[in-house]
């Protein structure tokens, strides 16, 4: 794995013009972010060496290294999601490969169902935390020192400074943004009213299915981590409605430009 991730970092080193220090992974269909980059080199993840390649629909697939305003950023078109097949160790890849590349922060967006009953569709919901319900945990298996810590703590997997700073962000810009717990399951069927019952009274308010084992790898790893989930649908009892694929991503188009502005503003 170690020589993997080497490997994988030496060859877009070779490809990039400066080291950034923010690393961003987008979720299904939110691009937008992406428009915003400038001075952009794009790589396809079809020919990184030992990337997956990406499959699901709304998902483009490559790194683009460039300027975010002024900031050099590293962001992620399209994430490896378990459900597709994926291991969890080719799912959190691109983060071991971040860290190698030099990046300290992690910013991370995501659509998700909102199971809080106060929250609306179209919400931006700032991650304050997490409850992991994959059913195999990125870190299984022989822990590599080099990486990071065999029992690493996850008290602050989101980090409160860069959540407070977001949140004086939206409220300057008149942004509504909502906090909450995100609870990260497999998919990729969406729930039926009584998993969406249950998640809320596990201590969800909202569910997806990505963004929690790249934070725990982050985490691992030594990374800053901030979330953003875009509530795209409402698993509250009374609210739910059939969900599809494309709603998710309409709803996440419409409010991209929020979020992309919060995550803009965040890493100056
Ligand atoms: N459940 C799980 N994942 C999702 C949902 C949902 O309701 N909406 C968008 N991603």
């Amino acid at each position: 794995m170690l020589l993997k991730i080497q490997e994988t970092a030496d060859f877009l080193l070779q490809r990039i013009p400066s080291k950034p220090k923010t690393g961003i992974i987008l979720g299904t269909g939110l691009g937008t972010l992406v428009t915003q980059i400038t001075d952009k080199t794009e790589i396809p993840y079809e020919i990184i060496p030992n990337f997956p390649v990406s499959t699901v629909e709304g998902h483009s697939g490559k790194l683009i290294f460039g300027k975010l305003g002024d900031v050099d950023v590293l962001a992620m078109q399209g994430r490896f999601h378990y459900y597709e097949g994926y291991d969890m160790k080719a799912v959190t890849f691109p983060v071991r490969v971040m860290k190698a590349l030099g990046i300290e922060t992690l910013l991370v967006s995501n659509a998700s169902g909102g199971v809080n009953p106060d929250f609306e569709i179209g919400d931006l919901m700032i991650i304050t935390d997490h409850i992991n319900l994959f059913p195999e945990h990125p870190l299984r298996g022989k822990n590599f020192n080099e990486l990071g810590t065999r029992f690493p703590d996850m008290s602050e997997a989101y980090s409160k400074e860069l959540i407070a700073k977001a949140k004086k962000i939206a409220a300057k810009n008149n942004i509504k943004v909502v906090e909450g717990v995100y609870v990260g399951t497999t998919g990729p069927t969406f729930e039926t009213p009584a998993e969406y019952r249950y998640f809320r009274a596990i201590g969800a308010d909202a569910v997806g299915m990505s963004t929690v084992p790249e934070v725990i790898v982050a985490n691992h790893a030594g990374l800053k981590c901030f979330g953003i989930s875009i509530i795209t649908d409402l698993g509250v009892p009374g609210k739910i409605v059939e969900v599809s694929h494309e709603e998710v991503q309409e709803i996440g188009n419409s409010v991209q430009p929020l979020m992309t502005l919060i995550m803009k503003e965040l890493i100056h």
